[in-house]
């Protein structure tokens, strides 16, 4: 489906975000594994999401969806079933990951698979690890879904992980809490650590000492989990009103863990002025609301640790920069390259396309801002990838005439809603 979006003039609300879909996957994978009922207050609505609730119940799991709340009927970790067929993971890397690592433990064989884009992401980091552990898996070229699992007793394992992705750490952590022994997983950098917090949150045996994560095997118990709203989301409204001059808007109720704030701390450096009001913690992970007034930006440079903290908001920040005065350098993201599409490839492309200077590195980006760029409204192809759909909307708010944003319907993945929001906040 195809979206035009017109030049905005600025945008002023009082908003709230759909639910953090990482912490919304873990809370149903680790309540399908606990003993007794695990409630979801505000679990994300987006189509990964019910990727995960489709592959939990084709495993047995009883599961009931509500409007506000839904309800996990955990029967410990050893309760699931065979299941008929492929479980289909759709678009949803975390899905695939994180059920590989559940479905290694199990004591049948199970396949999982997913859309083409899924298809095409290396599964290699996950399949060594848990062969290592006992699991016998099979995959396309050793390397790519579907993956068929024959599940078994684990034993423990020391993984040393050469990139920071939360989504191996996690799927390392969930075969751990099935092994015998005590499995250590060390993380060159730190990423989202929402698998251990819940973890902790639901009495798993899991212990951290700088970088290093040890879980011991371990019964869940059944908890109430109430999810934030989703920073990764909240991002493209925090740049569009970052970027348009006059704005002023309010996004309540946040998740702000430490480890996915790096593109508040981004932005601040560029000059942004972004506040954090009313911090608190529920369930474990810390939220806050967001107030967000434009100012003028400069270029920076990103590379490093800040890297996984800001991973999904890279396309966005490319978008952010070229409305900054000077150079922005972003380094040390090549994993951009392999999430639901080649998102360098992909920013790069369409900036180009609406006049930004961009240019393409193996490892990153560079932009060439000169103040507000006049962007001109172009027709774009974000690749069916979902944060790309919703980066180059922002950039349409920002381009001279009109904008076609193709296959706009992929924001569903995360933030259904996300252009009848866009719309609510925008003055013209
Ligand atoms: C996620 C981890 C990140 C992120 C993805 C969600 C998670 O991927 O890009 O959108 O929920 O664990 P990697 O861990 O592979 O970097």
């Amino acid at each position: 489906m195809d979206r035009v979006i017109k030049q905005a003039k600025v945008i002023r609300g009082r908003v709230r975000v759909p639910a953090d879909k990482s912490i919304s996957h873990r809370a149903l994978i680790l309540g399908a594994l606990a003993r007794g009922r695990t409630t979801v207050e505000n679990l994300s609505p987006g189509r990964d999401v019910k990727s995960t609730i489709r592959c939990l119940q084709d495993l047995g799991v009883h599961i009931e969806v509500g409007d506000d709340t839904t309800i996990i009927h955990g029967q410990g970790l050893y309760s699931l079933i065979p299941p008929n067929g492929p479980l289909d993971a759709g678009n949803s890397g975390t899905t695939l990951r994180l059920l590989a690592g559940v479905l290694a433990a199990q004591d049948f064989s199970s396949t999982l698979t997913g859309d083409r884009s899924l298809r095409r992401r290396p599964m290699g980091r996950i399949i060594e690890p848990l062969r290592r552990m006992g699991a016998e898996i099979t995959a396309r070229e050793d390397n790519f879904a579907p993956l068929t699992i024959r599940g078994g007793r684990l034993q423990r394992i020391r993984h040393e992980m050469e990139l920071g992705s939360a989504q191996v750490k996690s799927c390392i952590l969930l075969a751990g809490l099935h092994a015998a022994g005590e499995t250590v997983v060390v993380e060159p950098v730190p990423s989202r650590d929402h698998t251990e917090r819940m973890l902790r949150f639901m009495g798993a045996p899991i212990e951290i000492r700088g970088r290093e994560i040890r879980i011991r095997g371990g019964e869940l118990a059944g908890r109430r989990i109430q999810v934030p709203g989703d920073i990764s989301s909240a991002a493209f409204l925090i740049a569009a009103a970052a970027l348009l001059p006059g704005s002023e808007l309010l996004i309540e109720d946040v998740g702000i863990n430490p480890t996915r704030t790096g593109f508040i701390e981004a932005l601040r450096e560029m000059g942004a002025e972004v506040s954090i009001l009313d911090r608190r913690e529920i369930a474990g992970e810390p939220r806050a609301d967001l107030l967000i007034k434009a100012a003028e930006l400069r270029g920076i440079e990103l590379g490093g640790p800040l890297i996984p903290r800001l991973i999904d908001e890279l396309p966005l920040l490319a978008v952010v920069a070229t409305q900054a005065q000077g150079e922005t350098v972003i380094r040390e993201a090549e994993e951009l390259r392999v999430k639901e599409t080649d998102r360098i490839r992909a920013t790069v492309a369409s900036l180009r396309k609406m006049g930004a200077q961009v240019e393409e590195l193996p490892d990153g980006m560079v932009i060439r801002g000169s103040g507000p760029t006049r962007l001109k409204g172009a027709v774009v192809n974000p690749q069916g990838d979902h944060r790309i759909v919703m980066a180059l909307a922002v950039a349409a708010l920002l381009a001279r005439g009109e904008t076609t944003i193709r296959g706009a319907e992929w924001a569903d993945i995360s933030f259904p809603g996300f252009f009848e929001l866009l719309e609510e906040v925008r003055v013209d």
